[in-house]
This record gives C-alpha cells, sequence and structure tokens, in this order.
C-alpha cells in the first residue's frame, strides 16, 4: 500500500511516501520554519507552510518516483499542535484526498513519534521518552491505549531550551546551540530540580537561569552544561519510574530534543542499568518527518480497519495521546 504523509503540527512542513507493505520510507521530504533570531510566530510560520506546501508534495512524489494515481491513502497530523499550522496540512490533505479520490485518514502525532519507533527499531512494547519543542511526555501502551505516564506541567522541553537560547541570543531551534555550548564546560552549577510525582516542570528553572545569565556572574557554557544535565536526569528520572511501574524492558526516545548526544548517552546509562535496552532513531525520524505520519495512518487503516470521511478530519490541536483507541495493535 502507497501511503502519504503529511506532517504540518508545528514548525516543519513535511511530505512523506512510504510503501507500507514493502516496510520502505520512499521519500521524507521536510521543510522547517527558522529563524535568526526570535521565535516562531504562529502566523509566520502559516504562512511559510502555505507558501510551501505545494512544493513539498511535488518533490515528496518526484523522489519516490511514483504517480498521484499510485497513491492509496492519505495521511495527516490531525492533533496535537498548533492551530495555524495544522489547518495547513488538513487543508492539503483533502484537497489531494477529493482531487484523485484516495481515502484520508487524521492521525495523532505523539502516536506516530512512537509508532515509528516500533517500525525502525527492534523494540515491540517500548516506553516512549518523547521529547520535542511543543511537548515532553513518557508514553506507554496499557489496556488499548497509549497512556501518559508523566509529562511537563508547563512547557515542553525543546520550548525550554529554544526560550533560553532566544534570551541569550542563540537564535531558533535553540537545542543544538545550547548542546555545542555545553561540551565546553564540565563546571556543573546547581539548579532547581523540579520533579512532582511523575511530572516534570521547566518554567521556575527557565526563569531562575534567565536570572543567573543577566547576573553576569557565570558562563554561558557552564550554564548550557547545567541545564542539560539537570533537565535530562529530571526526564530520565520519570522515564526510568514508568519503565519499573509498567515492567517494560525497552526505552525509545524520540522528537527533536532526542537528537542530542548527552541525552542519548544517559538514557543509554541508565537502561543498561536496570537491564533494558534503549533505542535511538536516526535524527530525522526524532525531528517531527511525514514518514512517522504515514506510517501511522497506515497502521490504522489497515491494521485497525479505521475509516474517516472529509466531516471527520477537523484538527484537533489539544489531542490527548490517550483520547485514541489503539485498535490496531494485538
Ligand atoms: P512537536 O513535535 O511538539 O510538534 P516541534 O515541531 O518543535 O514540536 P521537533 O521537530 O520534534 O518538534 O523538535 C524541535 C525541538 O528539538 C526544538 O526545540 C529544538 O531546539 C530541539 N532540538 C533539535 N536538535 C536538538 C539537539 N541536538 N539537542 C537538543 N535539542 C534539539
Ligand atoms: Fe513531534
Amino acid at each position: 500500500m502507497i501511503v502519504l504523509g503529511i506532517e504540518s503540527t508545528a514548525h516543519t512542513f513535511g511530505v512523506s511516501i512510504i510503501d507500507y507493505d514493502k516496510k520502505k520510507v520512499l521519500s521524507n521530504i521536510i521543510k522547517g520554519f527558522t529563524t535568526k533570531s526570535g521565535g516562531m510566530i504562529p502566523a509566520k510560520v502559516a504562512d511559510h507552510h502555505v507558501e510551501n506546501c505545494d512544493s513539498v508534495i511535488s518533490q515528496a512524489i518526484t523522489k519516490a518516483k511514483i504517480k498521484e494515481s499510485n497513491i492509496e491513502l492519505i495521511s495527516f497530523s490531525q492533533g496535537p499542535g498548533i492551530g495555524h499550522s495544522l489547518r495547513i496540512g488538513a487543508f492539503a490533505a483533502r484537497t489531494l484526498s477529493i482531487k484523485y479520490d484516495i481515502p484520508l485518514i487524521g492521525v495523532n502525532h505523539c502516536i506516530a513519534h512512537l509508532e515509528i519507533g516500533r517500525a525502525l527499531t527492534k523494540a515491540t512494547d517500548p516506553v516512549l521518552l518523547y521529547v520535542s519543542g511543543a511537548n515532553t511526555q513518557v508514553i506507554a501502551y496499557d489496556g488499548g491505549k497509549y497512556r501518559v505516564f508523566g509529562e511537563t506541567l508547563d512547557i515542553g522541553v525543546g520550548n525550554f531550551l529554544d526560550s533560553f537560547a532566544r534570551f541569550v541570543g542563540l537564535g531558533f531551534p535553540g537545542g543544538p546551540k545550547i548542546y555545542e555550548l555545553s561540551l565546553k564546560s564540565k563546571n556543573y552549577i546547581e539548579l532547581p530540580y523540579t520533579v512532582k510525582g511523575m511530572d516534570v516542570s521547566f518554567g521556575g528553572l527557565l526563569t531562575h537561569l534567565k536570572k543567573l545569565y543577566k547576573s553576569e556572574k557565570y558562563k554561558l557554557e557552564d550554564l548550557c552544561y547545567s541545564l542539560q544535565e539537570t533537565v535530562f536526569a529530571m526526564l530520565l528520572e520519570v522515564s526510568e519510574r514508568a519503565l519499573a511501574h509498567t515492567d517494560k524492558k525497552e526505552l525509545i526516545l524520540g522528537g527533536g530534543v532526542a537528537c542530542n548526544l548527552r541525552l542519548q548517552e544517559m538514557s543509554d546509562k541508565m537502561c543498561k542499568d536496570r537491564d533494558a535496552k534503549c533505542f535511538v532513531l536516526e535524527n530525522r525520524y526524532n525531528l517531527d518527518n511525514a514518514a512517522m505520519i504515514a506510517l501511522l495512518g497506515a497502521m490504522m487503516y489497515k491494521e485497525g480497519r479505521i475509516r474517516q470521511n472529509i466531516k471527520d478530519t477537523e484538527i484537533h490541536p489539544y489531542e490527548r495521546t490517550d483520547d485514541v483507541n489503539v485498535t490496531w495493535r494485538k
């Protein structure tokens, strides 16, 4: 089954074509909104997606060496995400579906991160530490749903990194820049560590870091190093508890922050210490991508026998991971 997937939950507009039966990604084109300084304004991101939508779709089709008439399913990110961005992807998906008379299915973006992890690694029933711009969740399958075992109580860890980076003038996205600077330091500065039960919170830490930076008493690289050590330890404390609680033996990292090599190293160590296995995807499948959207659409359509009409395809900016009935897993 040839599936075209569209991703547009936030700053990335992506289109991918997969051959689901052969488990092959035929193309995976992403076009991301970036700025040299300052963050992302939803209306500007939407303009970016509108401007790039046609060319990304045609590039994906050309690269996959298929014709529109070969596509058997169109899948798109229905939520959660920024309304301005989601709407462009949904609109493009509906247009293609009507124009070429192809079935259409909307999917949950967070679950897509987990499913591509299962598809591309040997993990069968993992806990996912999903760490992206807007999202920070620890997710695992339990009783017919993907449940959120722990999450951020305020901002996503990626937004936390990006906000600090913007404050100190590093531009967007900030995660990679903070990582580069962190490599220059081994000097740990004590920072607030906020784990509440199974949840984490970054707002207070962000305010504190801004104060430390403004005081001009600390080197930026020391702050970058220390903030990474602190927030990654918080995330792994919660992930470890989710592994223990669910009695699962596999951890997958997903989301843009999963590209961070220090987080990967710390995750691997935590897993080894408790006889679990840590799986990390290639960066292009950690970051928002449309291959995972095409894949989840195919799983829901083929294994889960889910069908949607155009009227079911309104966007769900606030959809929760556990709102979705998982009909495609045995
Ligand atoms: P969502 O998936 O929640 O819709 P998003 O579009 O922001 O949000 P991603 O593309 O998965 O998500 O991730 C972007 C985030 O990843 C940004 O916050 C960016 O700073 C961060 N990031 C990217 N590379 C790295 C890295 N090497 N280290 C740390 N963070 C990184
Ligand atoms: Fe994501």
